[in-house]
């Protein structure tokens, strides 16, 4: 994907990653068109960025905004299509509300589900296109404490990867990432308190907009960050019940965090 012509839908970029990925995209020529749903946060970016970026606001939950940003994003041009925005929700699936079950599922799977849908047609018409779903290591190796996000992003892989194969006849891309913990407002104290104990690696947003906007130019496929979430990830694929046993030895600590 060439960058200096591309342009990108971003969706989530008022958040850490979204805006470390507005960064890195715009310092290497592309034009953005922001989507979040605060206004005031996206005219912020929109003014620090400069240059050709416009935003949009909408929340991707409801179908009216998706038709909206549908507009907006054909109006811009747009031939890279960023799914980005999401949202997580630490505790035990049990004791979850099942509102906030049904949020984490509709923000993360079904949103960039319904926006790809909604604009694949458009794509489909460009000379080069692509869309990149931001998933997470635990759609790959799914964590106790984070069943409804893990479930979400496990399907958001899935989605990716069969539309990859449906693609495969086409000039659209589809490019997975699976970052491990980045340093955002997306973890609360308590996620950065088990991970503090667990002794798992944060990326800063920086370090993981390069990595995925290198993944974005390598094209298609699917990526994972980190070392040794990439390997654990792997093993879940191979060995579940190994995966199963390492994860029951950490049960207790995840349930003093939740
Ligand atoms: N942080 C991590 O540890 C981590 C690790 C792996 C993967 N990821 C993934 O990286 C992506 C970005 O996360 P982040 O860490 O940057 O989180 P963040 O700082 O909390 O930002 C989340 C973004 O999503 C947007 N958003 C949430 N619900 C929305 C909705 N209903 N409609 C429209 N926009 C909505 C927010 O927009 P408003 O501010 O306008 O509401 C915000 O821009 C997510 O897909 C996340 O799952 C994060």
């Amino acid at each position: 994907m060439q960058l200096k012509s591309a342009r990108i839908l971003l969706t989530g970029a008022t958040g850490g990653l979204g805006q470390a990925l507005a960064h890195e995209l715009a310092g290497q020529g592309a034009a953005l068109l922001l989507a979040g749903r605060d206004t005031a946060k996206l005219e912020a970016c929109v003014t620090r960025l400069g240059g050709n970026v416009k935003s949009v606001s909408a929340d991707l939950t409801q179908p009216d905004d998706i038709a909206r940003l549908h507009a907006a994003a054909r109006d811009f041009g747009v031939n890279v299509l960023i799914n980005n925005a999401g949202i997580n929700a630490f505790g035990l699936f049990e004791n979850d509300d099942w509102l906030t079950v049904e949020r984490v599922i509709a923000t993360n799977l079904l949103a960039p589900m319904h926006l790809t849908h909604a604009l694949l047609p458009w794509l489909k018409e460009q000379n080069q296109a692509a869309i990149v779903n931001i998933g997470s290591t635990f759609g790959s190796l799914p964590f106790p404490g984070f069943t409804a996000y893990s479930s979400a992003k496990a399907g958001l892989r899935g989605f990716s990867q069969a539309l990859r194969r449906e693609l495969a006849d086409s000039r659209v891309e589809v490019v997975h990432v699976a970052p491990r913990a980045i340093a955002t407002a997306l973890n609360t104290d308590a996620v950065n308190a088990l991970n503090r104990e667990l002794g798992s690696q944060a990326d800063s947003p920086e370090s993981a907009a390069r990595q995925i906007v290198a993944a974005l130019r390598a094209g298609r496929g699917e990526h994972h960050f980190g070392f040794p979430e990439r390997l654990f990830a792997w093993l879940n694929g191979c060995a579940p019940s190994l995966i199963d046993q390492a994860l029951k030895a950490k049960l207790a600590i995840v349930k003093r965090h939740v």
